[in-house]
């Protein structure tokens, strides 16, 4: 299923935001285009010369407040393969461990005439709140347990690179639903685009009122398993947790880890995803994570590359004067 379900408006009509801080507010067709739009560079990152001047003289600063080893990689590559100059802001070595606020951050990142900002922080809003600050889009890389939709966009492409459809497909999302910004993105888009959603944790990690997000909420895995034709693991979020939520990761793992006997119960073509990164031996064993024919991990990760690229070019299509855009 390579090429769109939905047709989607010309020009700016076919994504009329100024940033990316989440997946909701967005129409399914608007995340059909970005998928659309990924495509080209899926291709050309599948070449050896892989370099466009799309965004030359452009500058992306990459804000990262909060850990990150995929995500932050591939923005950096995705805007030094469109020919950006990418910097990248490590809040370990900045003023914001001298106590400067995040509304300052912003004024001094505003002021060095970025013409994208990609932001990832701990606490839920801050990319809304530095967004509403700047003159350029702001993509959002992860805030705090609110969302993630570049890892959202970048799931759906590596979905419809496996499977034929979205409608009908029977997804479930496993492990930390309550502190996950993954799950949240990943609830939002694929139940936007007609996928069937059951989520699985333990009680103390599924937020209440969840079924209001159009969800199937199961406590018992082997029963959320049953019949399902893409298995999402997730992380236990540990940094967001205080106090014990799960009594021991060996418990863990019997009760909601992704073992083969598990798998087993999943359709027979059912194709097993993680964001990473992984706690291999709790929420997923290792012969599940590295099975060729069945693990979608790393096309999650070069998908990742193809998406940011595509929301790279996007979002500065306006400031760039883009025919159709400007
Ligand atoms: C996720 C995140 O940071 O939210 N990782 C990622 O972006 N690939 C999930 C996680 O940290 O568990």
């Amino acid at each position: 299923m390579r090429s769109s379900a939905t047709s989607y408006p010309e020009g700016s009509a076919a994504f009329p935001h100024r940033g990316l801080v989440g997946i909701a507010g967005l129409a399914p067709h608007e995340i059909m285009f970005l998928l659309d739009e990924a495509e080209q560079w899926v291709d050309l990152n599948r070449h050896a010369q892989k370099h466009r001047d799309l965004l030359s003289g452009l500058t992306i600063i990459n804000a990262f407040f909060e850990n990150s080893t995929r995500t932050l990689l591939s923005f950096e590559i995705a805007g030094k393969r469109l020919g950006a100059d990418v910097v990248n802001m490590h809040a370990a070595t900045s003023s914001v461990k001298k106590g400067e606020t995040l509304l300052d951050t912003a004024a001094t990142l505003n002021a060095m005439h970025a013409d994208a900002i990609v932001i990832r922080h701990a606490s839920s809003g801050a990319v809304q709140l530095i967004g509403d600050k700047v003159d350029c889009p702001v993509l959002n890389a992860g805030d705090g347990q609110h969302e993630h939709p570049t890892q959202a966009l970048l799931d759906a492409l590596t979905i419809r690179h496996a499977k034929r459809a979205f409608n009908g497909l029977r997804v479930v999302i496993c492990g930390d639903i309550l502190h996950s910004r993954v799950a949240r993105s990943n609830i939002l888009s694929l139940s936007s685009l007609g996928a069937d959603i059951r989520v699985c944790a333990p009680p103390a990690l599924m937020p209440v009122g969840i079924e209001a997000m159009n969800v199937a909420p199961f406590h018992n895995f082997d029963a959320a398993i049953a019949g399902a034709d893409v298995v999402m693991m997730l992380r236990l979020q540990n940094e967001r947790m205080q106090g014990d939520f799960i009594p021991s990761p060996r418990e863990y793992r019997h009760l909601y880890g992704l073992t083969l006997d598990r798998l087993s119960l999943a359709s027979p073509d059912a194709l097993v995803m993680h964001p990473g990164p992984m706690n291999r031996g709790i929420e997923i064993d290792s012969n599940v994570a590295d099975m060729v024919e069945r693990s979608l991990i790393t096309l999650q990760v070069e998908m990742g590359v193809a998406i940011r690229m595509a929301c790279l070019d996007v979002l500065t299509r306006r400031a760039r004067g883009v025919e159709g855009w400007a």
